[in-house]
């Protein structure tokens, strides 16, 4: 038997095939697939990718440069660095997987907001905290911290006081919620983004208390461009766009019952909003930072220079489950009617 293996025939329509007929071919050699999902996926991609193809007559010059963009964002890729994710969120796609999943979570309006279906069975706003990209400064393994405790850890900036609370939909406080917390600090620079620094600064997580509420110190964040040293920064700066992301605290937050949810809150009036490298600014993440003259802080503590506070209340959807459950176990697990 000749090499390749397979149970394809000598000429199963795979010869002498016109530009449609070759689409046809491909399409066709997926029908084996063994997964149904990777078939439909792998179809579908390949199809736009052929119709991109003969839509923009794409030139053999143009072909090899996009192969070797594609070369060197593998090549720059490791364990610190993910230029593939860093080309998803410039091209718009995180934000896009992110808006599908989230609102395929409990349904959606018209105009992509995330609905549940209620007791008669139409569909509701869920009042849901909106959900925008992970990117790529998240770290497996922060510490842990206490309500009021200190998450700079010696990052640089502002001290800036955060606080608010983890609600249902109903807006019933979620206690022991999981917030998991990550920022830049003054100079727009994550920990992970100092080399040999070796310990975690603006980075961590804490618990939700009684009432759902959190509160921690940290530093006021700053605007900062994303790595733009690579293949994506060609890109940006080929399209004349800018790299920068306006400030922003990320917040990754779980409790069970309720859909994780991977967040930022933004900076109000920070010029970079309606610019955002990466399509990730909702208005409903917007909040003001405050600055405070050098005084006593809500929580009590002294602070003898400028300072700042946020306050901003997270708010989850029912899991995918329970929503699609409706009240019954909803009611069981949260020990909330209705919800
Ligand atoms: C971030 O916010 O950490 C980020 C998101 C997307 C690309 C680069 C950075
Ligand atoms: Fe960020």
């Amino acid at each position: 038997m000749a090499r390749g293996g397979g149970n394809e025939t000598a000429n199963n329509g795979k010869r002498n095939l016109s530009d449609e007929d070759l689409t046809r071919a491909v399409l066709a050699s997926f029908e084996g697939a063994k997964s149904k999902r990777f078939g439909e996926v792998i179809s579908s991609l390949v199809r736009h990718l052929h119709a991109f193809v003969e839509e923009v007559q794409l030139t053999e010059d143009e072909w090899f440069k996009g192969i070797d963009f594609l070369t060197r964002t593998g090549h720059i890729t490791d364990d610190n660095r993910q230029e593939f994710i860093l080309l998803s969120d410039v091209l718009g796609i995180s934000m896009l997987v992110v808006g599908i999943n989230h609102r395929k979570a409990v349904g959606a309006t018209e105009s992509g907001e995330a609905v549940e279906v209620v007791g008669d069975g139409h569909r509701e706003p869920t009042g849901a905290t909106e959900a925008t990209v992970f990117g790529p400064f998240f770290v497996e393994g922060s510490p842990r911290y206490e309500n009021g405790d200190d998450l700079a850890n010696g990052a640089p900036g502002e001290p800036c006081h955060m606080e608010g609370r983890v609600l249902s939909t109903k807006g019933k406080p979620i206690p022991d919620a999981r917030i998991e917390v990550w920022q830049a600090d003054e100079d727009g620079f994550y920990d992970v983004q100092y080399e040999d620094l070796g310990v975690a600064r603006g980075r961590g997580h804490l618990f939700s208390d009684e009432e759902g509420r959190f509160r921690f110190w940290s530093v006021r964040p700053e605007a900062y461009p994303i790595p733009d040293d690579g293949p994506v920064g060609e890109l940006l700066e080929a399209t004349n766009r800018g790299p920068m992301r306006p400030a922003h605290v990320h917040f990754m937050v779980e409790a069970p019952g309720y859909e994780k949810l991977t967040t930022h809150v933004f900076e109000d009036g920070d010029e970079h909003l309606d610019s955002d490298a990466v399509f990730g600014v909702k208005d409903s993440l917007v909040t003001p930072f405050v600055r405070h003259d050098p005084g006593t802080a809500p929580d009590g503590t002294d602070v003898d220079g400028p300072f700042y506070t946020m306050s901003y209340d997270i708010v989850l959807a029912l899991s995918t489950e329970r929503a699609r459950d409706g009240s019954r176990d909803g009611a069981a697990q949260t020990g909330e009617a209705g919800e």
